[in-house]
């Protein structure tokens, strides 16, 4: 019954990598077509590799993973895929994030990527009907100078970019190393998000930093917001959304969290639930609201909810959102 509930919503998906959607099927095909050798033959043998107790466990096989995607066509192929599980989930609008220096730093050009990505969005809206758009992130355990570099390369693109986000192994990496990069990106127009994963050291404290010196338009994950009254006060103040990501924490952190979503929307806060690398972590859209749903028991009204404060939050202009939030009525 809320099964067939939550697989009909309407949904909005606001923190996926697309490079953590490449399923093993396609991760194998790629292999072979770019003749790039994987410790891998088998969908059984890439499946058994995702034994993930950590953030660092999971991006070794992530970045090992991305090394066979080489042409324009791979990124559309790699897009159009996402796209499809999730137009078939009742997905109608999604921005994705993705990584152009896990490209750029082995010799594949940024102009390759984004015009691969940017024609799948373009297909995906004509033949599924889902609306997407792009976020570019910098991977915080390199150099600013290399995510300030990244940043100019993607002016030419800006048209095609909404905002840009930072990702990676955030130990050692605090958002404040990156606070020109932000400040440069703020001026040329993008919005600005930035991860803050689970239970990472000095999670409050770079929270704040988001908050106080990036000013982020946004939060990904932020679960640890909620071991600082004056943090929950000042995101619900200024409206932020955050994107949880339930199975994603699990098998990062051994735990889904989900009792922080329960407080987060007791809180009145502008909790999402999102998929984060639905490839690795074997649950799109859907499972995430089930895991959800299982743990909290929530009602139809709060699934709605969900639903409701991703698009109410989502980078897209009033009259889109609210063409979406009606459906959801
Ligand atoms: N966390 C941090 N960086 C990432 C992730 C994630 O879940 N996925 C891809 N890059
Ligand atoms: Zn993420």
């Amino acid at each position: 019954m809320m099964e067939q509930f939550i697989a009909g919503l309407p949904k909005c998906e606001l923190h996926v990598h697309i490079e953590g959607t490449l399923e093993p099927e396609l991760k194998l095909t790629l292999a072979e077509r770019n003749e790039v050798p994987l410790p891998y033959t088998s969908i059984e043998e890439v499946r058994a590799a995702y034994d993930f107790d950590s953030l660092p466990s999971f991006l070794t096989r992530y970045y090992e993973g991305v090394r066979v995607l080489l042409k324009e066509a791979d990124f559309h192929e790699l897009a159009m895929g996402y796209l499809r599980r999730a137009a078939a989930q009742n997905v109608r609008y999604a921005e994705i994030f993705f990584d152009p220096q896990a490209h750029t730093s082995r010799g594949v050009p940024f102009d390759i990527v984004v015009r691969g990505l940017r024609r799948a969005l373009l297909d995906a809206e004509r033949t599924l009907g889902v609306r997407a758009q792009l976020i570019m992130c910098f991977l915080r355990d390199l150099p600013a100078e290399y995510a300030m570099a990244t940043l100019l390369e993607s002016l030419p693109y800006r048209e095609w970019i909404i905002g840009v986000g930072l990702d990676s192994d955030e130990r050692g990496n605090p958002p404040v190393k990156f606070a020109e990069v932000f400040a440069r990106a703020r001026q040329e127009g993008y919005l600005l998000t930035a991860h803050c994963d689970v239970d990472q050291e000095n999670s409050v404290e770079h929270i704040r930093q988001c908050l106080d010196v990036i000013g982020v338009d946004r939060i990904d994950h932020g679960v640890n917001a909620l071991e600082d009254p004056g943090l929950v006060e000042e995101i619900r103040r200024r409206g932020l959304g955050l994107t949880v990501c339930p199975v994603s924490n699990g098998f990062v952190t051994g735990d889904r969290k989900t009792d922080a979503i329960r407080r987060m929307l007791d809180e009145r806060l502008r909790v999402t639930v999102n998929s984060d690398d639905p490839a690795y972590f074997f649950a799109y859209m859907t499972e995430n609201l089930e895991v959800v749903h299982a743990a909290l028991d929530l009602t139809a009204d709060e699934l709605v909810r969900l639903e409701r404060n991703a698009f109410e939050v989502a980078w897209l202009p009033r009259l889109l959102k609210d063409a979406r939030l009606d459906e959801l009525d």
